[in-house]
C-alpha cells in the first residue's frame, strides 16, 4: 500500500464521525510505535514531521522508514505529514521528498514567532494549496495563533490572544482552498498548557462549535492536545525527573471537539512523556545496563500504549479495513 493522501483519511473520518490522531515523530522507533499501535487496534495513521524533525533525522532516513512502515504494514492507510510548514520553500521541499500532506502555517511568519497578516497567510497558503493540490497531496493551514513558545512553534503568547475568528476562518477557507483548518480555542504546544484542570470554558470550545457551524464541511484540526497524564508525569519524577505540575487537554474536550468537525488531533507531547519516563526508569532500576536496546525497547512500548489509547479514544480504532487509498494522481483529478 502506498502511503495516503491526508484528504481521503479525513474525509473517511468526516463520514464515520470520528477523529485521527496526527502523531510526531524523530526516529524509528517512534515510527514502529504508532505502526504496532495501528495494528494492534486496526486504525489509519497519520504521521507527522516538524521542520525539526526532518533536520534531526536527515529527511531522507524518515521518509525511507515510513517506506519500510507502509511495506511492513500494508493494512493500515498511512499518511505522512509535514507539521509546521513555515513558509512555501519547506512546503515544496516536502513535497518533492515524498510526504502526502504538509501544513502551511502561514499565521505565523517564516520565523516561526511573529503573527503574521490576513493576507500573507493566504497568500503563503494558497499557493501551497495550488502546488499540492496538483500532485494530489492534502494542505492544512492555520488561522490563528496557538500559545506557547518552548517547542519553537508559536508566538509565546499565553494560547487566548490570538484566537481563531470564526468569520475571519471562513474568508480564509474559501479564499485558500485547503483541506484541513487548524485552529486556535485556547491550547498550546509543550508540557505546560495549564496550571489547573481546563474546562470547556477555559479552553473555548463554544468558539469550535461556532466555527464547525459556519464552516461544516471543513475538518478542523487541533494541535496542542497531549492531555498530559498525571501518570505520565509521576514516572518521570519518580525515577529523577523535574517536571512542575501540569495539565493538558482532557480527553473528553477533544471527543466533544471531534462531535463537533474536529478530524485531525496533534500529540506528540503525551509520547515524549511515555518515552522519558520508560527510559527513567530502566537507567535507575538497572544502572549496569548500556545496551540502547535495554532502554528502547520499554521506551517503543511505553509511546505504543499511548498512541493505542488515543486511537480507541478518537474513535479511529477498527477503521483501517475501511477503504483502500486512493492514488494521488487520483486525488488531484479530483481537485
Ligand atoms: O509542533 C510541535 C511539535 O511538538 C513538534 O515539535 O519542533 O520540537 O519537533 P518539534
Ligand atoms: P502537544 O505538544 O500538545 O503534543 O501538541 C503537538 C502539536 O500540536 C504538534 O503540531
Ligand atoms: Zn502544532
Amino acid at each position: 500500500m502506498p502511503l495516503c493522501s491526508m484528504r481521503q483519511v479525513l474525509d473517511e473520518a468526516s463520514k464515520g464521525g470520528y477523529g485521527v490522531g496526527a502523531f510526531n515523530v524523530n526516529n524509528m522507533e517512534q515510527i514502529q510505535s504508532i505502526m504496532e499501535a495501528a495494528r494492534e487496534t486496526q486504525s489509519p495513521v497519520i504521521i507527522q514531521a516538524s521542520r525539526g524533525a526532518r533536520a534531526y533525522s536527515q529527511d531522507k532516513f524518515l521518509y525511507h522508514l515510513m517506506l519500510a512502515a507502509v511495506e511492513l504494514y500494508p493494512e493500515i492507510p498511512t499518511v505522512l505529514h509535514l507539521d509546521h510548514g513555515n513558509s512555501v520553500e519547506t512546503c515544496k521541499s516536502a513535497i518533492e521528498m515524498g510526504f502526502t500532506s504538509v501544513m502551511m502555517d502561514g499565521s505565523l511568519l517564516p520565523d516561526g514567532k511573529t503573527p503574521s497578516s490576513f493576507e500573507y497567510n493566504v497568500d503563503a497558503t494558497r499557493q501551497v494549496v495550488a502546488m499540492a493540490h496538483a500532485k494530489g497531496i492534502t494542505v492544512e493551514g492555520e488561522i490563528g495563533c496557538l500559545g506557547g513558545i518552548e517547542d519553537g512553534h508559536g508566538a509565546g503568547l499565553d494560547g487566548l490572544s490570538h484566537l481563531t475568528d470564526p468569520a475571519q476562518a471562513a474568508d480564509f477557507v474559501k479564499a485558500t482552498g485547503l483541506d484541513a483548518l487548524a485552529i486556535a480555542i485556547g491550547t498550546s504546544h509543550g508540557a505546560y498548557k495549564f496550571s489547573s484542570k481546563p474546562t470547556g470554558e477555559t479552553l473555548k470550545m463554544a468558539r469550535l462549535i461556532e466555527i464547525h457551524n459556519l464552516l461544516p464541511k471543513t475538518h478542523l484540526v487541533m494541535h496542542g492536545s497531549s492531555s498530559v497524564p498525571k501518570e505520565l508525569q509521576d514516572i518521570i519524577n519518580q525515577y529523577g525527573g523535574k517536571l512542575k505540575p501540569t495539565w493538558g487537554v482532557p480527553v473528553e474536550e477533544i471527543q466533544l471537539g471531534i462531535k463537533n468537525g474536529v478530524r485531525k488531533i496533534n500529540v506528540d507531547t503525551d509520547n515524549r512523556l511515555a518515552i522519558t519516563g520508560a527510559i527513567r526508569k530502566v537507567f535507575i532500576e538497572k544502572p549496569e545496563e548500556f545496551d540502547p536496546r535495554s532502554y528502547l525497547k520499554p521506551a517503543r512500548e511505553a509511546m505504543k500504549k499511548v498512541v493505542a489509547q488515543r486511537m480507541v479514544q478518537f474513535g479511529q480504532a477498527g477503521h483501517a479495513k475501511d477503504y483502500a487509498p486512493i492514488p494521488l494522481a487520483e486525488m488531484a483529478a479530483r481537485y
